[in-house]
């Protein structure tokens, strides 16, 4: 399938490490430019050089990539990298909200502190860039936004207060952006994952293993039993999701919350 996006200029958010990389990964082979940041330099400059050696397979010139260090949540440095990305890639025909998560933990455990940051990271940080970007693609008269929820939209997941409370606000975000750029051809859309092997998991497992004294594999034999696939996801199945609703074709798919969990969420059609 074709997906049109050779060319077209994309911000991928937070894509030093798993779904942003992915997605900035596969962007790049179909011949897209690809502005991707993230806090941590080293981690950044390693999947900037594999993203520059996808773009250069697919026949993207060196040019093509910029990688900067940046925190989503710091709006001066947002705003630099924007600037940044439109004067060197041209103006965002893509972009990826994305985000680390909020940290794990349960209702009594989680201080003011906590429900601010969250709140900044995983809500404003989005609303922000939103009001940013989405403009100038309206005035193109084509753009496509893609946010990465969780499947705590759906359904609250165990620990998982912060993201539970703090997501469906964001894909509310969404759906209200949906309507208002939706005639001038503009798609907004929310991806909601499951459990993926990505560092986040990871860093789950080892909560879980902290807090439980059990081992690694009956953490991954508890999640399991509860997804009718029996695996968690990959990080590049979700980013392929990602990238078939940043394209061309994905042009009559706006509001929605699409979600990739091999099954675990019960509740809904
Ligand atoms: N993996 C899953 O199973 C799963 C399931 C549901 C939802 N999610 C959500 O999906 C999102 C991505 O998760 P992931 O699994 O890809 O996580 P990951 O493997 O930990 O990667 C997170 C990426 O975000 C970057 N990042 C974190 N905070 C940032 C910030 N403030 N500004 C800029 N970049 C930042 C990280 O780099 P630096 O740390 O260097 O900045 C890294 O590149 C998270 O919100 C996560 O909660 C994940």
């Amino acid at each position: 399938m074709d997906l049109g996006i050779k060319g077209k200029t994309a911000m991928v958010c937070a894509a030093s490490r798993g779904f942003g990389r992915a997605v900035a990964l596969q962007l790049a082979a179909e011949g897209s430019r690809v502005a991707m940041c993230a806090r941590g330099q080293a981690d950044l400059e390693e999947a900037a050089a594999e993203v520059r050696h996808v773009a250069a397979s697919a026949g993207s010139g060196p040019d093509a990539v910029l990688a900067r260090s940046v925190d989503v949540t710091d709006a001066a440095a947002m705003e630099a990298f924007i600037a940044e990305t439109e004067q060197s890639l041209g103006g965002p025909d893509m972009l990826l909200i994305n985000a680390g998560g909020p940290p794990a933990g349960r209702i009594f455990e989680l201080d003011d502190a906590a429900w601010d940051a969250a709140y900044r990271l995983n809500l404003a940080a989005a609303a922000s860039l939103c009001r940013r970007v989405a403009p100038g693609m309206a005035e193109r008269g084509w753009g496509r936004i893609v946010q990465i929820t969780s499947v705590s939209v759906r359904q609250p997941v165990e620990n998982l207060v912060l993201s539970s409370v703090i997501r469906p606000a964001a894909h509310a975000l969404i759906r209200c952006l949906a309507e208002e750029v939706a005639t001038a051809g503009v798609t907004v859309n929310s991806v909601a994952p499951g459990f993926h092997t990505t560092s986040a998991v990871e860093r789950l497992i080892t909560r879980k293993i902290a807090d439980e004294g059990c081992t690694r594999a009956d953490v991954l034999a508890g999640w399991t039993r509860e997804i009718p696939l029996g695996r968690l996801g990959k990080p590049d199945e979700l980013a392929a999701l990602v990238v078939f609703l940043m394209s061309e074709p994905a042009g009559y798919i706006t509001g929605q919350l699409i979600t990739a969990d091999g099954g675990w969420v019960r509740g809904t059609f």
